[in-house]
C-alpha cells in the first residue's frame, strides 16, 4: 500500500438557494427547451447566486461544513486555497475575503486559477505543502458564482453552468493512517486557450464600453471542440491516477467526474471501465459548477453514505484553459 502524507477529514457545501429550472429560460427570452438541454447535458436545473450570495459568501458556507465535519477551527488553519474562476473582486484574492470572513488568523490565503480542474490542482498544491513540512492544516474550497461571467443572451453557453461551492478540510496523516491521498495528476495545454474564454476585460483589453456592448468580457465556448477534448483529456487523467496509485478500476468504489455533461461522464466513465452504477452524477441539480463541482460531490456522496471510511474514490476533471487533472482518495 502506497503511504499517504495527508487526507480529507472533513467537506462541506454551499449553495444558493434559488433554483433555476430549464423551463425558467424561457422567462428570460432564450429559445431553448427542457428536452434539449437533458439530451445534449442531462442538466435539468442549477442554482443561481443572489447579490448577496458572492463567491465568498458560498465558500464560508461550504468551508464552516468541512471545519464542522473535520472538528477543526479557524485558528487551527495554516492554509486557505480557494479555486476560483470567478474571484468576487480582481484585486486582492477571494480566499483572503474568505480568510477574514472565516476569522483563520493564522492562514495564509490565496486563489488558484484554472478553470474547472481548480480544484483538484488545489488539494494537490495542500498535499504537497504538507509533504514539505510547510503547513499541518489546509482548507481546500471550490467557489464559482458563474452565472456572473456567462452571456445570458448566448443559449449554447448559459443553459450549461450553475452556482455554488465545495470546501474540504485536508490534515497530515498520523503514521499507519490508512486514509489519504493516494495519486494526483495536473496537465495543461493553453494553445488551445481561445476554445473556451473570456476574450477581454482582463490586463491586456482593460474594460471599455465597447467591450461590455459586445459582450467579450463574457465566456465564449466552441462546445463541441471542447466536448472532444473533454472526453479524451478526462480519459487520460483517469488512466494517470490509476497508474500512479497502482490500482486498477475494479479497485474504485466511486468515481465522481467533473460535472459538466453526462455524455462526457459516460464516456470517461467507460474509457476507465467503470460501469455507471460506481460513477456519481449530481449535474441534473447543479449544472456545471465549474471547480466547485467535484467537492460538492464529494461531500454529498459522503452525507449520502454511498462513500464511507475505507472508500477509494477516483475524482478526474477539465476545463478551460485547457487544464485537466485528477486524483484518488481513500475515505
Ligand atoms: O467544464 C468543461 C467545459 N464545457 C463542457 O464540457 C461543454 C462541452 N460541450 C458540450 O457539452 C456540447 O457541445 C454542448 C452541450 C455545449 C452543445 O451540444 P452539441 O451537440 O455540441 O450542439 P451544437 O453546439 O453543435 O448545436 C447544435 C444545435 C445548433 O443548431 P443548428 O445550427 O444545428 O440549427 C444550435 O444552435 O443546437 C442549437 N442550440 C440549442 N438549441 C436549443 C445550441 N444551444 C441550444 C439551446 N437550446 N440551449
Amino acid at each position: 500500500m502506497i503511504p499517504t502524507v495527508a487526507r480529507i477529514t472533513g467537506t462541506g457545501r454551499g449553495l444558493p438557494s434559488r433554483i433555476f429550472t430549464n423551463d425558467d429560460f424561457a422567462s428570460i427570452g432564450i429559445e431553448t427547451s427542457d428536452e434539449w438541454i437533458m439530451e445534449r447535458t442531462g442538466i435539468h436545473e442549477r442554482r443561481i447566486g443572489s447579490e448577496t450570495e458572492t463567491t465568498c459568501w458560498m465558500a464560508a458556507a461550504a468551508a464552516r461544513g468541512a471545519m464542522a465535519k473535520a472538528g477543526v477551527t479557524a485558528g487551527e488553519i495554516d492554509t486557505i486555497i480557494l479555486s476560483t474562476a470567478t474571484p468576487d473582486r480582481l484585486l486582492p484574492a477571494t480566499a483572503v475575503d474568505l480568510q477574514a470572513e472565516l476569522g483563520a488568523t493564522r492562514a495564509a490565503a490565496f486563489d488558484v486559477s484554472a478553470a474547472c480542474s481548480g480544484w483538484l490542482y488545489a488539494i494537490t498544491i495542500a498535499e504537497g505543502m504538507i509533504a514539505s513540512g510547510a503547513i499541518d492544516t489546509a482548507l481546500v474550497v471550490g467557489a464559482e458564482k458563474m452565472s456572473a461571467i456567462i452571456d445570458w443572451t448566448d443559449r449554447s453557453t448559459c443553459v450549461l453552468f450553475g452556482d455554488g461551492a465545495g470546501a474540504v478540510i485536508v490534515q497530515r496523516n498520523k503514521a499507519g493512517e490508512k486514509a489519504g491521498i493516494l495519486s494526483t495528476f495536473m496537465r495543461s495545454d493553453g494553445c488551445l486557450a481561445n476554445l473556451l474564454y473570456r476574450p477581454d476585460g482582463g490586463a491586456a483589453h482593460p474594460m471599455t464600453k465597447e467591450i461590455v456592448e459586445n459582450r467579450t468580457h463574457l465566456v465564449k465556448m466552441a462546445g463541441r471542440e471542447v466536448f472532444k477534448h473533454a472526453v479524451r483529456e478526462m480519459s487520460e487523467a483517469a488512466d494517470r491516477a490509476l497508474d500512479s496509485a497502482k490500482l486498477r478500476s475494479a479497485d474504485i468504489d466511486l468515481l465522481i467526474p467533473h460535472q459538466a455533461n453526462t455524455r462526457i461522464i459516460e464516456a470517461t466513465a467507460k474509457h476507465a471501465s467503470i460501469p455507471m452504477s460506481k460513477v456519481y452524477v449530481n449535474v441534473d441539480r447543479f449544472g456545471n459548477t465549474s471547480s466547485a463541482s467535484i467537492p460538492i460531490a464529494l461531500d454529498e456522496v459522503i452525507e449520502k453514505k454511498i462513500v464511507g471510511p475505507g472508500s477509494t474514490v477516483m475524482m478526474v476533471a477539465f476545463g478551460a484553459g485547457f487544464t485537466w487533472a485528477s486524483a484518488i482518495i481513500r475515505l
